[in-house]
């Protein structure tokens, strides 16, 4: 038995988003768990995620989680907001007895509902608002936080397409944070694991200082409390990651070599 957890712990974590933006999720696990083995995969060929129905982004998901579990992967974490709101719980439901799989969810509005905050603005992707999901969730566990949503769409093509600290960056995000829905929160979710790649953007366009969060810190803390309790901490001593995507693109490549600082190969994979 001991033998056999060791062999599980020891197994690559399984991170999945629509493309670059899962990175930063995964970027924060290396942060905080350097030694555990990492398969990432992009899915580039459907992004972006925000803009499919609930139904096509269930199915990606899908066969990505099957493809990740037969890799190896101990673990599994969406890494896409889109994704845990669409297909966490039919993910659920369908791997429950062969894998443990986390959503980018819980371990935000865990952090947000703890500081009881009287108005929060969420910026999102069109699935993501329309899903209704943060609202409910943050209904139920801080019932006197107001929540103010907002999709945002062009963010995901703006930030794949590597415009980032330029004026067409500047322009989209103003044009979105300058709205007088915002004036009165206190703080400002970003609930698309792409957006952390434009987060100082948005602290510094916003018109007046206010406190931001987005999902990273927080799924890391969640995977490493899951795996800690379990022994499911890597001990093997070699660390590996894998990027794999279903269709390349120039702007993923360079993200994710801007996060490694090292040459990362691209696999490129059909789960069609
Ligand atoms: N990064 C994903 C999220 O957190 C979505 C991006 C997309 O629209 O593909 O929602």
């Amino acid at each position: 038995m001991q033998h056999d957890m060791t062999a599980w712990a020891n197994r690559p974590i399984g991170i999945f988003d629509s493309g670059v933006g899962g990175l930063t999720v995964a970027n924060a696990v290396v942060h905080s768990l350097p030694n555990e083995d990492i398969i990432y995969f992009g899915d580039t060929a459907h992004l972006p995620y925000g803009e499919k129905s609930a139904g096509a982004i269930q199915e990606y998901s899908e066969r990505i989680t099957r493809f990740l579990i037969d890799q190896g992967c101990k673990i599994i974490l969406i890494a896409c907001n889109s994704a845990s709101a669409a297909a966490y719980d039919s993910l659920k439901e369908t791997f429950q007895d062969t894998i443990p799989i986390l959503n980018v969810i819980d371990p935000l509005v865990d952090e947000i509902a703890r500081k009881e905050y009287r108005e929060v603005g969420i910026l999102a992707t069109k699935a993501t608002i329309s899903s209704r999901i943060y609202d409910r969730k943050l209904a139920e566990l801080s019932p006197t936080t107001r929540v103010i949503s907002l999709s945002t769409p062009l963010l995901v093509p703006m930030i794949e397409e590597g415009f980032c600290n330029n004026n067409i960056s500047e322009a989209i995000i103003t044009n979105y944070i300058h709205n007088p829905m915002f004036d009165d929160i206190d703080a400002m979710m970003l609930c698309c694991t792409h957006y952390p790649l434009i987060r100082s953007e948005i602290e510094r366009l916003f018109p007046r200082p206010i406190k931001v969060y987005d999902n990273s810190a927080a799924m890391a803390d969640r995977l490493e409390a899951l795996l800690r309790a379990r022994n499911g901490l890597n001990t093997s001593g070699k660390k590996s990651r894998k990027f794999f995507v279903s269709d390349y693109t120039k702007s993923f490549e360079q993200t994710t070599r801007l996060f490694y600082g090292e040459t990362v190969t691209l696999q490129l994979v059909d789960i069609h």
